[in-house]
């Protein structure tokens, strides 16, 4: 489903070349659930981006369900992103003045589904997160936990076959972490979602299939948990 072969990363500031990945190698089967954890600096958020094509590498080649990546055009890349990924954020990306139809259908507005169709599509995704009586709220009328659920719902909008989630309990106590950790275990088990979670929180990343360490833009470990 994902293949990344001698993948790179690299960053130049000024003088200084930073190694945001350096020689990534990993595959992900269809269906998987994989955690990353590591220090601060050590390349999660760049893999992630990487792979969901929001970045592209410095060099190597990324193969997702069939797709090189790293041969994309600017419009392929963007595709790919409608398509088949969907994206969890750790500040949940929500736009302040739009509820949680709104939001939730923005997607679907840069995919050209027309209105009627976006508004039932964004009904069925806040449903499948536990908010179906919440569509007229704002962000700043929900909970954290909420929010989160409205983040995951646009992620879900498109049908991907992948979900990104970074840091998606990061911002939230631990009664509304476990909940969503909850729902991201059951989209992953129940629907077959492909789910790389980037965490800190360790009791998470050992709810996946499997665990890799990352230190220094590098795998140094991968840690099979099933
Ligand atoms: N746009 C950029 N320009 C320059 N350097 C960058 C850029 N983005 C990331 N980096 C550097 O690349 C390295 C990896 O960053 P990345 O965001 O992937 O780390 P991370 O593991 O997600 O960290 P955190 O846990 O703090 O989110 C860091 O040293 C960072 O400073
Ligand atoms: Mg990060």
């Amino acid at each position: 489903m994902i293949k990344l072969q001698d993948v790179w990363r690299l960053y130049h500031m000024g003088e200084e070349t930073i190694n945001a990945l350096a020689g990534i190698n990993l595959e992900i089967s269809q269906g998987e659930f994989v955690s990353i954890v590591g220090p601060s600096g050590s390349g999660k958020s760049t893999l992630l981006n990487i792979i969901g094509g929001l970045d592209s590498p410095t060099k190597g080649d990324i193969i997702v369900d069939g797709e090189d990546l790293s041969k994309a055009s600017d419009s392929e890349l963007s595709s790919y992103r409608n398509k088949k990924v969907g994206f969890v954020f750790q500040t949940f990306n929500l736009q302040p003045t739009y509820n949680a139809l709104e939001n939730v259908a923005l997607p679907l507005v840069f995919a050209r589904v027309p209105l009627g169709k976006r508004n039932q599509m964004a009904k069925e995704a806040l449903e499948t997160v536990g908010l179906g009586d919440r569509v007229r709220h704002k962000p700043s009328e929900l909970s954290g936990g909420e929010r989160q659920r409205v983040g995951i719902a646009r992620a879900l909008v498109n049908n991907p076959k992948i979900l990104l989630a970074d840091e998606p309990t990061g911002n939230l106590d631990s009664k509304a972490r476990e909940r969503i950790m909850e729902l991201l275990t059951e989209l992953n088990k129940e629907r077959g979602l492909t789910l790389l979670l980037v965490t800190h929180d360790l009791e998470s990343a050992s709810s996946a299939d499997r665990m890799l360490h990352m230190r220094d833009g590098e795998i140094t470990e991968s840690v099979d948990r099933k």
